[in-house]
């Protein structure tokens, strides 16, 4: 199967040109995202500017998307499921982008604090194809109910159905990250932006950090990737990260075995855990400043995931100032979801989600 794939955006396969033949890709970047220097209180600091990687709907979900749509389409596959948060961005990235291909799209949501974000998300998700299952109040009952609605599912699609972790952390969404970690370097050898010496990524069920972990490893940049947890525990850890790394890897060296097999350990990793708060999707104080600081340098963050980052690296920059530049990874989509939200409704919502809306009036 050719790929017939401009690499100019995929520096994995034109660094080997062999996965050109076996590992399928979804286009759906724009582009190389953009770096850009910041100045804090005398100190530089960089961007890389995730918000940009497709004018559509972006964030780090669209990298991942483009191996597990890859995937999916090598698959021949006719629907796809997963699972989320209400707010979720993977499910509402995932339901654009898969619908795009024909496919089926079905979604699991679970409860999680409600906000203005999470609302918009929803009725945004709500103006897609996507069917919408609702767990209410049971979160314990998670994997029975995700359980269930595979085999409801398989009846149904066969073989043809591809289920999705959530967040899209398995070793094909991780591949997007690798492929996020070349670019980097790209960008760094052709005088972007000097070596970072540590890159801020959240950890959310850790897809992101492990695939840009190994793509810095593999692009040969001494970089440490800092990964910020703002999920629970049981999901962002360093045992869970070194697992998928490991298993991005095993993926690559199947599909090209020149690319070398890396297995970190846990201890080699390192997430930090301090600007959790009191849950997922909590804001902190922490996080809200350095909202605050970013906004006017035109850098938009979320309160569940980059505003946290974004807080853990500039209480680095305040503590030692001198120790390298530090690049902030913004995973957060800024796109405007106009066109699916006056698409979407309430109404368009199966009934067991509308008891959250109207507890607002
Ligand atoms: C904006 C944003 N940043 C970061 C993350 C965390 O990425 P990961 O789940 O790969 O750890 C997410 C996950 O949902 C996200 O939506």
């Amino acid at each position: 199967m050719s790929l017939n794939l401009d690499d100019t955006h995929h520096p994995l396969h034109r660094r080997w040109p062999a996965l050109r033949q076996r590992l399928m890709v979804r286009p759906l970047l724009a582009g190389p995202t953009p770096v850009e220097p910041l100045e804090h209180q005398g100190s530089k600091l960089w961007v890389k500017h995730d918000n940009h990687t497709s004018p559509l709907y972006g964030g780090n979900k669209v990298r991942k998307l483009e191996y597990i749509l890859g995937r999916a389409m090598q698959l021949d596959t006719q629907a796809v499921w997963t699972m989320g948060g209400l707010g979720s961005h993977h499910a509402l990235a995932t339901a654009i982008y898969a619908e795009q291909l024909g496919l089926d799209v079905h979604v699991l949501h679970f409860e999680q604090p409600w906000n203005d974000h999470v609302r918009d998300n929803l009725l945004a998700i709500s103006g897609t194809q996507a069917h919408l299952h609702l767990l209410e109040h049971h979160r314990n009952t998670l994997p029975l109910a995700a359980a269930a609605l595979h085999a409801r599912l398989m009846a149904r699609y066969g073989a043809r159905l591809l289920p999705i972790v959530a967040g899209g952390s398995d070793p094909w969404g991780s591949l997007g990250f690798v492929n996020a970690g070349l670019e980097l370097a790209q960008q760094v050898r052709s005088g972007q932006l000097p070596e970072p010496a540590r890159i801020y990524v959240p950890v959310g069920s850790c897809g992101t950090f492990a695939g840009l972990w190994l793509g810095c490893r593999l692009a040969g940049l001494g970089s440490k990737v800092i990964g910020v947890q703002v999920s629970d525990t049981v999901v962002a850890n360093v045992a869970t990260a070194a697992v998928l790394i490991h298993r991005t890897s095993r993926l690559l060296t199947r599909l090209c075995p020149q690319i070398p097999t890396l297995t970190p350990r846990p201890w080699h990793l390192h997430i930090e855990r301090g600007h959790f708060g009191p849950a997922y999707g909590a804001p902190t104080r922490a996080g809200a400043q350095a909202s605050q600081t970013f906004e006017p340098m035109g850098v938009k963050l979320d309160p569940t995931y980059t505003a946290k980052t974004a807080a853990c690296l500039l209480e680095r920059l305040q503590n030692s100032p001198s120790n390298g530049p530090l690049l902030l990874w913004n995973t957060f989509s800024n796109a405007d979801l106009t066109p699916w939200m006056s698409q979407g409704s309430v109404d368009r919502l199966p009934g067991a989600y509308h008891p959250y809306f109207k507890d607002q009036d």
